[in-house]
């Protein structure tokens, strides 16, 4: 993939970073987050969290994980089922406003799709059904609208409905198709139940029964 190439600097964000991301956040984002949210996000369990630097300021940032398609079917109701690959969750994405248009978001998205492992198929995110900029700049790198979430933000304490887009990579899945996901999920929890029961019984015929 072709990255711009606007003048700033890219730095993986850790927690001495954090009154930027901060700042950067509470700029960007209608949602006040918790001291919990920022300890994630600047830990080693984020695999992604990179800062786009203009000098010493932070300007944009974009946060991601690794999940399991479970957690994808948990958290993005998303029918993907193929167990031995991952899916690429983009938790963030934040320019402060005075550097927008300039392709640093898109930069940002650029450097962290050319850097997933080929195990990962599927990148997805939530977007809120009402941020028509963010939904542009999705669609413009081609990121599909999969289904709507009534309710999944809490914004001044009233739900607001969010979109999820999903992007297919290295040959993942290009059809993913939301009707199937009642029929699909059911029997992924079925299956996800039982193997957890298993897995309790297995552990507990274990510390009794040898
Ligand atoms: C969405 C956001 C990250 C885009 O950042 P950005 O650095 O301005 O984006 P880019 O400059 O890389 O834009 C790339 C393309 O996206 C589209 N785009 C970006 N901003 C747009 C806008 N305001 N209106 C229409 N299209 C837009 C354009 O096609 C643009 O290409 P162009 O400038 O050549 O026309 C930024 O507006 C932002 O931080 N918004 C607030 C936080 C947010 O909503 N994050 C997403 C949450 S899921």
């Amino acid at each position: 993939m072709h990255c711009p190439q606007p003048n700033i600097e890219i730095v993986h964000l850790n927690e001495t970073h954090r009154e930027s991301v901060e700042s950067l956040c509470e700029e960007c984002f209608p949602i006040h987050y918790p001291d919990w949210w920022y300890n994630n996000i600047l830990s080693d369990r984020v695999q992604f969290s990179i800062g786009a630097f203009s000098d010493v300021h932070l300007v944009g940032m974009i946060v991601a994980e690794y999940q399991s398609p479970r957690e994808a079917r948990e958290q993005g109701k998303i029918s993907y089922s193929c167990s031995n690959y991952s899916v690429l969750y983009i938790i963030s994405l934040g320019v402060r406003s005075e550097y927008r248009r300039q392709g640093i978001a898109r930069k940002l998205i650029c450097l962290l799709l050319d850097s997933l492992n080929t195990n990962c198929k599927l990148v997805y995110l939530h977007v809120q059904s009402t941020n028509d900029v963010a939904i542009n700049f999705y669609q413009w790198q081609n990121f599909q609208e999969y289904s709507k979430v009534p309710g999944y933000y809490t914004i001044n304490d009233t739900p607001a409905d969010a979109l999820v887009y999903t992007y297919p990579i290295h040959g993942g899945p290009t059809e993913l198709v939301p009707w199937t996901d009642l029929f699909l999920n059911s029997i992924y929890m079925m299956y996800d139940w039982t193997y957890t029961q298993f897995q309790k019984l297995f552990s507990y015929v274990k510390e009794n029964f040898t």
